[in-house]
This record gives C-alpha cells, sequence and structure tokens, in this order.
C-alpha cells in the first residue's frame, strides 16, 4: 500500500469517499473495499451514514489496519458542540475513536483558536489519533497552524485536473500537510475525456484511473467514491503504471477557469 506521510503519520494514497452513499448499499461498498485492499475510508457527520460506514468497517473484520476519517460539520465548531458531536459520531460509528478527525468547513462565526483548541483536547483524550482540517484557503491554513497545539495532519480540498490547486498546495507541503483529494474524478466528468482516455489506451487503464494517477503521482491522496463494486476495484487499481512527465503536463493544462465543482459561496453564510 502507498502511504503519504505528515508530521509522523500516514496516510494510504488511496481511499474510498462516502459522500451520497447510504444505507446497507454504503456498508456493502465499505466491506467490500476493504476486502479489495483498500485502507482509508471517508466520512463526515453531514453525510448522515456514519452508522453505515462504522457496519462496513466492523463487517470487514479489519478495523485495526483502516484508517477511518470523520469530518466536523461547520456549524459545530464551538468547543461544546464540537466535543458532544465527536462523541456522537463515535456512537454512530461505534468505533472508540477515529484515526482522523478534520473540521469539514471553516466557520468564520466561531474562533478557529476556538475550535482548533477543542480539535486538540478530542486528540489528547484518544477520541482521535490525528487531527486536520478540511476546506482551508492559504491565508487560513497559516492561520490555523500558527494557533493550533497539535499538528495537522492534512488539508481535505477539491482536486482535480480541472482545478488549477497549485497555491494551496504548496501551502500544505510548506506547513507539512498531506493533500487529500475530494471529487478526484470530478464527480465523474473524467470518464469521458479525451485526453486522459488516450494517454489512458497505452497503459491499459480508463480515464478515470489516468486522472487518479496524475494526482497520486504529485503525492496527493484521492478518495475517490462509486456506487459500484467494479469501480471500487477500478479506482484501487493506480498503482502499476506511470504517466511520463509530458502527460503530467499534457493533464495539468486541462485547468480552467470554473473548473471547481463543490460551491464555496455558501460557506460564510452560517446561521
Ligand atoms: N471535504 C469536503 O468538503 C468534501 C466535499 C466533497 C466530497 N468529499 C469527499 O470526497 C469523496 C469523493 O468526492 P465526490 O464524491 O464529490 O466525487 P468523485 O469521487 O470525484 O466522483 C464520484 C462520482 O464519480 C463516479 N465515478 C467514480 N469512479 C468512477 C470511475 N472509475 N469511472 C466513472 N465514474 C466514476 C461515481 O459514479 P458511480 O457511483 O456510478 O460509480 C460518482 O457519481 C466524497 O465521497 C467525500 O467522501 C469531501
Amino acid at each position: 500500500m502507498n502511504m503519504v506521510e505528515a508530521k509522523d503519520f500516514r496516510i494510504p494514497i488511496v481511499g474510498l469517499g462516502t459522500w451520497a452513499l447510504r444505507g446497507r448499499d454504503c456498508a456493502r461498498l465499505v466491506e467490500q473495499a476493504i476486502r479489495i485492499g483498500y485502507r482509508h475510508i471517508d466520512t463526515a457527520q453531514m453525510y448522515d451514514n456514519e452508522a453505515e460506514v462504522g457496519e462496513g468497517v466492523r463487517a470487514s473484520g479489519l478495523r485495526s489496519e483502516v484508517m477511518v476519517t470523520t469530518k466536523v460539520q461547520p456549524t459545530l465548531l464551538a468547543p461544546r458542540d464540537l466535543e458532544r458531536s465527536v462523541k456522537e459520531s463515535l456512537a454512530r460509528l461505534r468505533l472508540d475513536a477515529v484515526d482522523l478527525l478534520l473540521i469539514h468547513w471553516p466557520n468564520p462565526r466561531v474562533p478557529l483558536a476556538e475550535t482548533l483548541g477543542a480539535m486538540a483536547k478530542m486528540k489528547r483524550e484518544g477520541f482521535t489519533k490525528q487531527i486536520g482540517v478540511s476546506n482551508f484557503t492559504v491565508a487560513l491554513l497559516a492561520e490555523a497552524n500558527k494557533v493550533t497545539s497539535e499538528p495537522l495532519v492534512c488539508n481535505q480540498i477539491e482536486c482535480h485536473p480541472y482545478l488549477d490547486q497549485d497555491k494551496v498546495i504548496a501551502a500544505c507541503r510548506k506547513a507539512g500537510m498531506a493533500v487529500v483529494a475530494y471529487s478526484p474524478v470530478a464527480r465523474g466528468g473524467a470518464k469521458d475525456d479525451k485526453l486522459m482516455e488516450r494517454i489512458g489506451k497505452a497503459y491499459g487503464k480508463t480515464a478515470a484511473q489516468v486522472c487518479l494517477r496524475w494526482l497520486m503521482q504529485q503525492g496527493i491522496v484521492v478518495i475517490p467514491r462509486t456506487s459500484k463494486a467494479e469501480r471500487l476495484k477500478e479506482n484501487f487499481a493506480i498503482v502499476d503504471f506511470e504517466l511520463s512527465d509530458a502527460e503530467m503536463k499534457e493533464i495539468a493544462g486541462l485547468a480552467r477557469r470554473g473548473g471547481r465543482i463543490v460551491d464555496w459561496t455558501w460557506s460564510p453564510k452560517w446561521d
């Protein structure tokens, strides 16, 4: 298993995203993914599937080998809310602790230092092994790393060839944090990409696999989601080929204005 190291923490480079996976299908897919070899599962309070994710992890019989991430929703970042919500997440997951706990989105209504203080407390008290952030900008990363008492191991951000994230990736690297790419196959948009399809043909790989490999080859962790068992295997089979420098550059050229999929404009408007 390929790993990305950040601040003495090792993150399996291919994980399973679970947003929008629900019910028995979710539990079954998580279990199948782990059987195939996935050792990293990503959930969140907002996905309403922590119970099923926990069920899938337990059913695999491999809990101790699997890194489980959950994320605190942005309306619960005040310390008391955060602490209560993390304990509720663990009860839903039926786990003693998660491996990684993230702030899902920044919330400007709650001082970051207070939230990070509560995150650090969760780590010290054993409810999570590590802490990190998600959807943090360059400026927020600088502030977060300045005030946190525990190391922040990653920033989970939207990342795929259609979006130029060079600045925030550079900021993560400078801070020694891993980059975890969400929507890594552009919510399925990569699968019909002509350039990545053409490149993939030479390696016997699909456009989606080329897309994931392009991220992985930059040391970026990927967490593609699929509701289909056969695609679990496809998305995991990206370690047995290598893109050339020229191909890496060509794919980087796909970045365009308006390439972002997940809407950020609602984030400052928490009520
Ligand atoms: N931190 C955050 O704010 C945040 C935001 C968004 C997402 N995330 C996390 O990141 C994970 C992944 O992101 P995402 O779910 O937005 O998007 P994604 O993984 O880029 O795309 C998922 C979509 O792509 C399709 N797909 C997956 N693999 C494929 C393949 N090999 N070939 C063709 N189509 C494929 C899936 O369809 P099928 O089901 O039909 O295969 C699904 O519709 C989420 O599930 C979640 O865990 C985090």
